[in-house]
């Protein structure tokens, strides 16, 4: 690989000249790999009754995930779709590990396209909500798709700058991820780009920029709460030594963790991060109340589902048509005004349109027996599915919920002789006809360890 030119010296500035040959000679030799972050089952769960559809092996030092086969294209598998999995670089994914369980209010600060947004989902309280922040308004819009598709119920998307973030929200979260814009020295193998972008100069642009962010990340941290820093790349100045100046000046963090992965020690591209947690010696804000909101009766909605969602928050007419408002998203509901989301949070769950229909995106937040009329598709259906075709089906008429093995797809509608498709003409997929993965390529857990 032809590096930057004065990149060797500028690494040789900061570390010792061993560490910087491995360094090198990793980047020279070995090849990038893609890896899957389970999002709605446990990998083993998945992996050991679908083998056929997922091959992947393990590895023991990156352990929150696993790697596809080397032929295996993630974009040809339903899980996909589904939110069953989504892909990340492979020590991109062990950041979040570093945070604590039962978070209850988490902000991801530089979120799209939004792999640690998901990770984040895991780590809250069962009434827990997550703000997902990305300042570029198109890669929010990515960002936002990418969590509706994992079916993450209590998002709240929202394209600001960190500090006005900081002016309208304080000091309330458990945990802020600055999963920060970086010069991505740990993107070279994969993307080529990265290596003419780079230079010294850049490296001080993205150090300013990241001492920025993090001058807002620590105002919106809660007294007790975590601040993790990190970022795919591997000089001492966006790293070790962002987070020096950052102590320096913020005597009220400590650092309690680090991880340092290198790309000659792991299966990965190499990441660092950081956390940091805010002493806890003054009073935590209060946060205002929510007004509760009165549930209308919806014609739409089967009144078991509709009891569902009350039990679990509240129901309004809203932009667009009828909102389903998670408990765990209402702490941000009284700062909406100021906010400027990237879709409203929430989920719509009755387009109002040209004639009321549910959404798409309840037919993914709703587990698998809860609507009650559902319609598991043959694998060899799936894609026409997905591609927005109807099916010639001849079931009992009405809305069905649309599943592939158990994880949901859509709704589909049945009429006379065929099953009406209701993914929205944006969301469907341009994948090939021919193209779910042959069935030889099946690598088990129990048979691969890392290679
Ligand atoms: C490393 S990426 C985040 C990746 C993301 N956390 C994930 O896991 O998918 C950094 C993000 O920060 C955003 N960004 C760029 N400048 C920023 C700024 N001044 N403030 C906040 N975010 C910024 C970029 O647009 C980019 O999406």
């Amino acid at each position: 690989m032809k590096l930057p030119s004065g990149y060797e010296d500028f690494l040789l500035g900061q570390f010792p000249a061993d560490l910087v040959n491995r360094l090198l000679d990793a980047l020279d030799n070995s090849v990038s790999l893609r890896h899957a972050v389970f999002h709605r089952q446990t990998l083993e769960s998945w992996n050991l009754s679908n083998p056929e559809f997922l091959p992947l092996h393990k590895n023991d030092r990156l352990c929150n995930g696993a790697f596809f086969a080397r032929d295996f294209v993630f974009a040809h598998c339903p899980g996909y779709y589904s939110g069953l999995y989504y892909p990340q670089e492979a020590s991109a994914s062990e950041v979040v590990s570093l945070l604590p369980e039962n978070l209850n209010l988490v902000l991801d600060l530089c979120a799209a396209p939004g792999g640690k947004s998901i990770q984040l989902s895991h780590k809250l309280s069962a009434d827990g909500s997550l703000v997902s922040n990305e300042i570029v308004p198109k890669r929010a819009k990515i960002l936002s798709q990418n969590l509706e598709r994992a079916g993450i119920l209590g998002r709240v998307v929202t394209s600001m700058s960190p500090t006005e973030l900081s002016s309208i929200f304080g000091p309330i979260f458990d945990a802020v991820l600055v999963d920060a814009p970086c010069s991505g020295e740990g993107m070279f193998r994969k993307d080529p780009q990265t290596i003419s972008e780079w230079s010294q100069n850049q490296v001080e642009v993205c150090v300013a920029r990241q001492k920025e962010i993090l001058q807002s990340a620590a105002k919106l941290v809660s007294e007790g709460g975590y601040l993790l820093y990190s970022t795919c790349t591997f000089n001492w100045y966006e790293n070790e030594g962002q987070i020096k100046i950052f102590l320096e000046s913020h005597p009220e963090f400590y650092a309690e963790k680090f991880l340092q992965l290198w790309p000659f020690e792991v299966e990965g591209e190499g990441h660092f991060a950081c956390l940091l947690r805010k002493s806890e010696n003054r009073q935590k804000p209060n946060l205002r109340p929510v007004k509760p909101i009165s549930s209308p009766t919806i014609p739409e909605l089967p009144s078991e589902v509709q009891k569902y969602l009350e039990a679990r928050g509240s129901i309004h007419q809203g932009r667009g048509g009828i909102w389903f408002y998670p408990k765990r998203i209402q702490p941000f509901l009284p700062f909406s005004q100021a906010l400027s989301f990237c879709q409203e949070p929430g989920v719509l769950i009755v387009d109002s349109g040209s004639k009321p229909s549910v959404s798409h995106a309840l037919a993914l937040v709703l587990p698998e027996g809860i609507w009650p009329d559902t319609l598991t598709l043959k694998d060899e259906q799936v894609f026409q599915f997905l591609r927005g075709e109807t099916l010639a089906t001849d079931l009992s008429h009405g809305c069905k919920q649309i599943l592939w093995r158990n994880l949901p797809l859509g709704f589909g509608r049945q009429i006379p002789g065929r099953l009406q498709n209701l993914v929205p003409k944006g969301l469907r997929t341009f994948v090939p006809r021919t193209n779910l993965p042959a069935r030889p390529i099946v690598r088990g857990l129990s048979q691969t360890q890392s290679p």
